[in-house]
């Protein structure tokens, strides 16, 4: 394994988006890094600061409640949600994401499932009171972003909250300038989230990231009437 993670992401992402595949290539990159022969460059080992930061300043009971985790690779993210007591559903496009998920959290009381943002399942329309969207719409190309946009805020119930992070990108640069991935999101194409009258923008911050301040990270919280 002597390529940098970062690059051989992008290599295989290339190899794939030529092919017109916009998503084929993490379940390769998953694959590769269950035979030991890749780094998945977003796994941590540990949930998003940011999300965690989000559940210590609103304190909510999940009790009784169900969540979704959209894009939830090796599910870090989705047992914080789970350990708040929701029920949890975490997916992804890339089945060995999801078994590499269940691997990693045996004892998981979040239901770890392979699905497609862009073709959910009917019954997940507006079922869930929690929907956690980190950094999976800015890893589809600019052309999907407005259609995942849309299918994310279709899974939030009425009196439901969104809460989506993502990558910030540079004020006033243009589409074709982006080198994805990432695509890193707009102000604008975070706003629309809020496209559906009912779904509110009710917080909006703009945190540094902590290994290159100059670069900024989105949180944004939303909820539907
Ligand atoms: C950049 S990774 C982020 C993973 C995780 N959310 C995190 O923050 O660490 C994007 C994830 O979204 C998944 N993904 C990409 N397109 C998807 C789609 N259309 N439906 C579901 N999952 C998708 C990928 O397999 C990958 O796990």
């Amino acid at each position: 394994m002597s390529e940098d993670p970062d690059v051989q992401a992008q290599r295989l992402a290339r190899e794939s988006l030529a092919r017109d595949d916009a998503t084929g290539w993490f379940e390769n990159l998953y694959a590769a890094a269950s035979d030991g022969t890749a780094v998945v460059p977003w796994d941590r080992g540990f949930a998003n600061p940011m999300l965690t930061e989000w559940f210590e300043a609103s304190e909510p009971n999940g009790s009784g409640k169900t969540a979704v985790v959209i894009g939830a690779g090796t599910g870090w993210d989705a047992e914080l949600v789970a350990d708040h007591g929701y029920a949890t559903t975490a997916f992804d496009i890339s089945p060995t994401a999801v078994e590499t998920a269940q691997r990693n959290h045996p004892d998981s009381k979040a239901q770890y499932v392979v699905a497609n943002l862009l073709d959910t399942p009917a019954e997940w329309h507006r079922a869930f009171d929690l929907v956690v969207e980190i950094f999976t719409v800015q890893a589809l190309p600019i052309k999907l972003q407005p259609t995942a946009v849309g299918k994310v805020g279709e899974l939030v119930r009425p009196g439901g909250t969104l809460v989506v992070i993502a990558s910030r990108r540079a004020e006033g640069q243009p589409d074709d300038e982006v080198e994805g991935p990432p695509w890193p999101l707009t102000r604008a194409t975070v706003e629309s989230f809020a496209s559906a009258p009912d779904l509110r923008l009710i917080a909006l911050d703009e945190v540094p990231v902590p290994t290159s301040p100059a670069a900024t990270r989105w949180r944004a919280e939303f909820l539907r009437d």
